[in-house]
């Protein structure tokens, strides 16, 4: 079948501001929007610019707003999209060029939760045990690919991150709210019972900036590829932040 991509492009080099691109490609209904996207790169226009590795869902290099929605190009088939399929850069974040964003506000929000395991004890060659229920407690948080679709589909994040505009140097920029992903992968570690640095990092989401900054808007859980719960994890996050999870200490400052 024939597909017609309209895509969104951008080179900072030559560009004063976004135009759109279209090209028409001849693909099966069972590829993929990435498949589509490699004909248009390789035999049509080689300065096409977007990010890509794994190409099975797993790495969430290429997230991308297809026809209106974050998705997976990778994951995406062309027949769940139609023939008319419309591509633009993720949400909130800096342009890089064309489909690729600057990533690096995204990953600051990951790394200000302390992203590891955080233990104050040396069991030495010994394994910290955890049965099957505490293990459960956290499972579909672990299934995050920090891909950014929930994060650039949270009209939150994008209405405090300065949008596409080149990124601000840190002493002019104001502290912004971490976003769905960061707040996803603080619960991974803050409901595992091997975990001791819960309070610490409730702490630092009991603010604005964190997750008193969601307004339950729920296109996070939309968009997310993995089909992660993350404005149920949003919410537990937020009851454990007031003090209402069992065993976890609650922060410093929580009312
Ligand atoms: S290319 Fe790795 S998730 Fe799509």
């Amino acid at each position: 079948m024939e597909v017609s991509l309209r895509i969104k492009r951008f080179n900072p080099e030559v560009d004063r501001r976004p135009h759109w691109e279209t090209y028409k490609v001849d693909v099966d209904e069972s590829d993929r929007v990435l498949d589509a996207l490699h004909l248009v790169k390789w035999h049509q226009d080689g300065t096409l610019s977007f990010r890509r590795s794994c190409a099975h869902g797993v790495c969430g290099s290429d997230a991308m707003v297809i026809n209106g929605q974050n998705r997976l190009a990778c994951v995406l088939l062309v027949r769940d999209v139609g023939s008319d399929i419309t591509i633009e850069p993720i949400r909130g974040l800096p342009v890089v060029k064309d489909l690729v964003v600057d990533m690096e506000p995204f990953f600051e929000g990951y790394r200000s939760m302390l992203p590891s395991l955080i233990t104050h004890d040396n069991p030495g060659p010994r394994e910290r045990i955890q049965s099957p229920a505490q293990r459960a407690r956290f499972d579909d948080t672990t299934k995050c690919i920090l891909c950014a679709a929930c994060t650039t589909s949270c009209p939150v994040f994008w209405a405090q991150s300065g949008g596409s505009a080149p990124r601000q140097p840190p002493e002019v920029r104001s502290p912004t709210y971490v976003g769905p992903a960061a707040i996803v992968n603080a619960h991974r570690f803050i409901f595992d019972s091997r975990d001791e640095a819960a309070a610490e990092r409730l702490a630092i989401l009991d603010q604005r900036t964190g997750v008193w900054g969601c307004r339950t808007a729920f296109n996070c859980t939309d968009a997310c590829p993995r089909g992660i719960k993350v404005t149920q994890a949003i919410q537990e996050v937020k009851r454990a932040a007031l003090g209402g999870e069992e065993g976890l200490d609650p922060p410093a400052s929580a009312h």
